[in-house]
C-alpha cells in the first residue's frame, strides 16, 4: 500500500529557482526520513534524531531564504519570516512534548501532519509568491 503521509515530489513543487528547489528536495526527504521511523515504531531517540537533523537543515534554509528575500527588497518579508520563527516553535514544542511524554508516537503522528501540511503549503503558495515577485524585477538576485 501507498504511504499516504509520505511526500512524492510533485512538478508543482518547484517553485521555479533551481537551488530553493534543491533545499526543499533535502527537507521534503528528511521529512519522509520522519515517516519511516514512525512507521517502523521507532523509538523516541531515533525520531528526535531524525527531526534534528532535519530541523539543522531547515534552520539554514530559512535564514538564506531571508536573506534572499531582503536582497530583492520582497515587500512581505516579514511576515514571510514570522512564518519561518512559528514553524520553529512550533516543531520545538513538539520535539519537546515527544521527549517527555509515553505517548511519543502519537505527538510524532501529531508531528508529520503538522510537518506535511506546513511545507505543501509553504512552498506552492508562500515560497512560489516572492519567487514571483523576484521575477518581476530587472536585476537579478541571487539564492
Ligand atoms: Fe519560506
Amino acid at each position: 500500500m501507498e504511504n499516504t503521509e509520505k511526500i512524492n515530489w510533485e512538478p508543482e513543487y518547484s517553485i521555479g529557482n533551481l537551488n530553493i528547489d534543491n533545499d526543499h528536495r533535502i527537507i521534503v526527504d528528511a521529512y519522509n526520513d520522519i515517516v519511516d521511523i514512525l512507521e517502523q515504531n521507532g523509538s523516541r531517540l531515533k525520531l528526535v534524531e531524525v527531526l534534528s537533523v532535519m530541523t539543522d537543515y531547515v534552520q539554514r534554509h530559512f535564514k538564506r531564504e531571508e536573506l534572499y528575500m531582503k536582497a530583492m527588497n520582497y515587500p512581505r518579508f516579514e511576515e514571510h519570516k514570522k512564518m519561518h520563527r512559528d514553524y520553529i516553535v512550533n516543531v520545538a514544542m513538539l520535539n519537546n512534548e515527544m521527549m517527555t511524554t509515553w505517548k511519543h508516537l502519537d505527538i510524532a503522528t501529531q508531528l508529520i501532519h503538522f510537518l506535511k501540511g506546513w511545507w505543501i503549503d509553504h512552498i506552492l503558495k508562500k515560497d512560489t509568491e516572492y519567487e514571483k515577485f523576484k521575477e518581476s524585477l530587472s536585476e537579478d538576485v541571487n539564492y
